[in-house]
């Protein structure tokens, strides 16, 4: 084929979508710019544990121009040096983090920041609570960002993070949030099939998140001799200041999904929950939840979340309309095996669509796709989306922890702030939330405290 018949990369972005674009691009290189300037994007790791270091191996592993990490910033040294090792063993040659680039403190994030070039991407993903502090000086600096899930903890910290996103806006920032089931390829393909009609109007959703007591579910007593913020820090899904507890930490995905391919954010939630098993565990988190979040038109959507041994485990969203049902995800986030079947039932006879077999990775997607953006100069921010899939999901935690029936409204507006001194802690303290004399950290009182998740 002669060169001339070829569309060029200007014409075939314009007229590819995002989707396409991305997927065509991963397996292909293109001169994006000339060839005596350096297009080396620059990329800065702020909280370097697993999820830290999975997105800055997906960040260098996005095909094209060179994509550099050139610093690390964490609170815990030895965390900072074992993902800087696990990177350097696979991206050698993507790494540039010398020793006066790896920055260890709760400041670290400033000089991370401060080490990129214009253009260069800075990566979140910390605990959740200190999210909106380090987007703020991302803005400041103009940096484009990529922040993990849940972006936000509460009311207060949606508003602000819905308030600076409007000057990230202004600056045309690239913004992306670790949603990731949103760039799964199937799952894509589902909601098109969904919003082009296929299942007709959606009168219910079910998702679940049931498993064992994984991570930081739950925690024993702290050791007399560590410092009260380290260990609150290391066990961040067990305090709701720093995650939103397990509830908000765990199952935003399946939240987040259900009400996108209902393309709708629940109006109100009313939930139930408790500690049924808790031994010398000390943290704040329910070990069961069971909401019911209501659409603006009446629909339900009915939500399970449970960390118990020895139950039935699950994890999959299932949706079901007025003409047929879907499976969006089947037994985890990837691969999602999302299906259409004709009635209600599941059946494998009722299957009408299947999404291929393999699917693609949707960590790296989300990655190809924020790359694609920012060398083309797309307007990508996932800011809102990711705030109000953060604010549901802690709908659905404080219906559970106060026993009241929460609208989006009052979750938005709530006044209780779990973490009120985020942007000026350090490890000497003082903690947002202290033991009693056994050690043990306040928990929800359904009922009793109406305000507040907990007694404050
Ligand atoms: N998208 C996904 O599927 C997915 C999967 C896992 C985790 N996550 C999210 O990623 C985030 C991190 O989770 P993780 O599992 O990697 O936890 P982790 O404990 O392994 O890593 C968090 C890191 O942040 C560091 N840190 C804490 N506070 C900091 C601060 N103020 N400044 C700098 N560093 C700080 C910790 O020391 C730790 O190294 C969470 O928001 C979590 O929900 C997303």
């Amino acid at each position: 084929m002669s060169d001339l018949l070829l569309p060029s990369r200007r014409d075939f972005l314009k007229t590819t979508s995002r989707v396409a674009a991305a997927s065509a691009l991963a397996g292909v290189s293109i001169p994006f710019v000339h060839a005596q300037e350096d297009n080396t994007l620059q990329v800065a790791l702020v909280g370097c544990g697993g999820r830290g270091t999975g997105a800055a191996d997906n960040a260098m592993s996005v095909t094209g121009p060179p994509i550099k990490l050139v610093a690390m910033a964490d609170v815990f040294e030895n965390r900072l040096k074992s993902s800087f090792n696990g990177l350097k063993s696979k991206h050698e040659k993507n790494m540039d983090v010398p020793a006066d680039r790896q920055f260890v403190g709760f400041d670290g994030y400033k000089k991370a920041i401060d080490s990129l070039k214009p253009g260069g991407v800075a990566i979140f993903a910390t605990p959740p609570a200190f999210r909106w502090v380090h987007f703020k000086y991302a803005i400041e600096k103009g940096v484009n960002v990529f922040m993990e899930k849940p972006v936000t903890i509460d009311g207060p910290s949606t508003r602000k993070m819905l308030e600076l996103n409007e000057e990230a806006k202004k600056k045309g920032l690239h913004v992306a949030v670790g949603l990731m089931c949103r760039h799964g390829r199937e799952r894509q393909e589902l909601f098109a099939k969904i919003k082009a009609g296929e299942l007709g109007d959606i009168i219910l959703e079910r998702a679940y998140r049931m498993a064992g007591p994984i991570a930081s579910f739950r925690v024993k007593k702290k050791a007399p001799d560590e410092k009260e913020v380290a260990y609150q820090i290391k066990n961040f899904h067990s305090f709701l200041w720093a995650s939103g507890g397990a509830f908000s930490d765990f199952n935003i995905h399946n939240i987040d999904e259900a009400c996108w391919m209902k393309d709708a954010w629940p109006v109100s939630a009313q939930a139930n929950g408790g500690r049924q098993y808790r031994e010398d565990y000390v943290d704040q988190n329910f070990d069961h939840y069971s909401v019911e979040y209501t659409y603006a038109d009446g629909s339900k959507f009915f939500f399970e979340g449970r960390n118990i041994n020895g139950c039935e485990d699950r994890f999959a969203t299932y949706v079901h309309g007025t003409k047929g049902s879907a499976i969006v995800s089947s037994a985890g986030h990837s691969p999602a095996k999302s299906k259409i079947f004709k009635g209600q039932n599941f059946k494998s006879e009722d299957v009408v669509w299947s999404a291929a077999q393999p699917e693609s990775n949707p960590y790296q997607n989300e990655w190809d796709d924020l790359i694609t953006a920012i060398r083309t100069n797309q307007p990508y921010n996932e800011v809102e989306r990711g705030a109000k899939a953060s604010l549901v999901t802690a709908m659905g935690r404080m219906a559970a922890h106060t026993g009241q029936v929460i609208t989006f409204d009052q979750a938005l507006n709530w006044q209780h702030d779990l973490a009120p001194n985020v942007e000026t802690m350090t490890m000497d303290g003082p903690a947002p939330v202290m033991s009693d004399a056994e050690g043990r950290y306040p928990v929800p009182q359904p009922g009793i405290n109406k305000k507040s998740e907990y007694p404050v």
